[in-house]
């Protein structure tokens, strides 16, 4: 979506507030400086993660050790457990480099991302399963059909059909999952239940976007995310990935290639070259799990209508904005999900009518023409600002690989519903760059819109884990 011309001037904002909103932009404006200097640590924490010892950004191996070629082909079952709903997908990938997909999607029921019996999930999603296998095959199938597991969380593998949970993120928080294999977890569940089903890979949604879109463009060097969470996947040589050593197969040479979640919404935890403002402190020491995603919680969705409501409370509480309304509803942590901030920035600027009824039926708040100036303009600060850090992942990992040209493939709910976020990203990798400012499709690296990287992917990567058994290789 694009962002509507801004009609309208901010002179009719008292200089009260202009000095404030001078402030505000202040800290939350990334220089071409600073989002260099934050490239040039990813780069070495990026290398951290491969080492033996390894460091803050986790730098999963995905297995999956080829580029697919656009001639896989066969039925697939793929399933994407997202914030909201899971996603069934069966895909029919063509051996043309095209596909046709079917899918469903199944409402995750209320309180289970923070259920304490984790087998509520994982029954959960072996139900789906068959609802969908019900739907697609009434007559029933001959036989097991095989599935991939977008799984989009931190979970470490040693194998393809491995994926054993870091830690939860994006405010999941089921007991009894960490530290466990969630492939494990979920046939067992579909075995109980007799679900004629193998479960032959489990991939990150990175990974499935990175390789998704390579079967369709072959300019594609990464897979990015910029939804509730961020993080990106691209493809390193084997023997350029230290920690890999004694743990490969000798079917798979130092000469080949692996793809690696990089799993960089933890990049910076250590908190050492991120601008964060005392928002991004208070977002953290009230996060369930303070000191984790650094970087995620500057850039993500989960937390950019957070950041607003903290900003505008503040305001309030200082006398600048809102002065003697009843704040109560939107004293609630979260209570303004990303939609709120798209929303307003989505609004023409002159009277911003509809922030106005937005703010008022929402949140019983009654602002005036030059207040809600005011939020509009701290929506588009704040989104710019997780633009443009955002973009220090994929600049690092072009830089690190040596990447001038190509296509970055890009998915997630806030690349593709918040207003002007591609525009914005193009913009933040033409400042670390220094590219002459041109149409964003000019630039040599271009963020693109992705195929479905958790359905199409999850099929391909599971094609070709299957070419690889039948081929007697690990
Ligand atoms: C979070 C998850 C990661 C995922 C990203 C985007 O960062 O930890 O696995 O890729 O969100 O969905």
């Amino acid at each position: 979506k694009k962002p509507p011309a801004r009609k309208g001037s901010m002179a009719d904002v008292p200089q009260e507030l202009l000095n404030k909103l001078q402030e505000l932009e202040q800290m939350f404006t990334v220089s071409a400086e600073t989002s260099r200097a934050v490239v040039k640590h990813f780069i070495s924490e990026l290398d951290k993660g491969l080492s033996k010892q390894g460091g803050n950004i986790p730098m999963i191996p995905g297995w999956v050790v080829e580029y697919p070629t656009g001639k896989e082909s066969g039925d697939y079952l793929a399933i994407d457990l997202g914030g909201t709903n899971l996603r069934v997908v069966l895909i029919k990938l063509g051996g043309d480099r095209t596909f046709d997909t079917t899918q469903s999607k199944y409402k995750i029921p209320d309180g289970m991302r923070t259920t304490q019996n984790p087998d509520e999930l994982f029954e959960f999603i072996a139900d789906s399963l068959a609802a969908f296998l019900e739907e697609i095959y009434p007559e029933g199938v001959t036989k097991n059909l095989p599935l991939g597991f977008t799984f989009s969380y931190p979970a470490s593998q040693d194998k393809i059909n491995e994926g054993i949970l870091q830690r939860w993120t994006k405010g999941f928080d089921i007991p009894g999952v960490e530290g466990h294999d969630v492939v494990q977890m979920l046939q067992k569940q579909l075995d109980k239940k007799k679900i004629p089903i193998d479960l032959v890979a489990l991939i990150n949604d990175t990974t499935g976007t990175l390789v998704a879109s390579l079967y369709t463009d072959g300019e594609t060097k990464m897979g990015v995310i910029f939804g509730t969470g961020v993080n990106g996947a691209y493809y390193d040589k084997v023997s350029d990935i230290p920690k890999l050593e004694g743990k490969l197969a000798d079917d798979i040479p130092g000469s080949s290639v692996m793809a690696i979640n990089c799993e960089y919404g933890s990049f910076d935890n250590e908190h050492s070259v991120l601008p964060r403002t005392k928002y991004d402190v208070q977002i953290d020491e009230e996060s369930p799990r303070p000191g984790q995603q650094a970087f995620e919680k500057m850039t993500s969705g989960y937390y950019l209508g957070e950041l607003l409501r903290l900003a505008v409370l503040d305001l309030q509480s200082q006398g600048l904005i809102l002065k003697g309304q009843d704040m109560t509803k939107l004293q609630v942590p979260y209570v303004m999900d990303t939609s709120y901030p798209a929303r307003i920035e989505e609004d023409p600027f002159e009277n911003l009518e509809d922030t106005d009824s937005l703010l008022q039926k929402e949140f019983n708040i009654k602002t005036t023409v030059q207040e809600r100036k005011l939020i509009r303009r701290l929506c588009e600060v704040i989104g710019i600002r997780a633009a443009e850090l955002a973009v220090c992942g994929i600049a690092a990992i072009c830089q690190k690989r040596g990447y001038e040209t190509g296509h970055i493939a890009a998915d997630g709910s806030v690349y593709k519903m918040y207003p002007g976020f591609p525009e914005k990203a193009a913009e933040g990798l033409r400042k670390i760059y220094g590219w002459k400012p041109a149409p964003m499709d000019q630039y040599p690296l271009q963020i693109v819109a992705s195929e479905d990287g958790s359905g199409t992917g999850a099929a391909i990567i599971a094609a070709l884990t299957e070419k690889r058994l039948a081929a007697g290789k690990s």
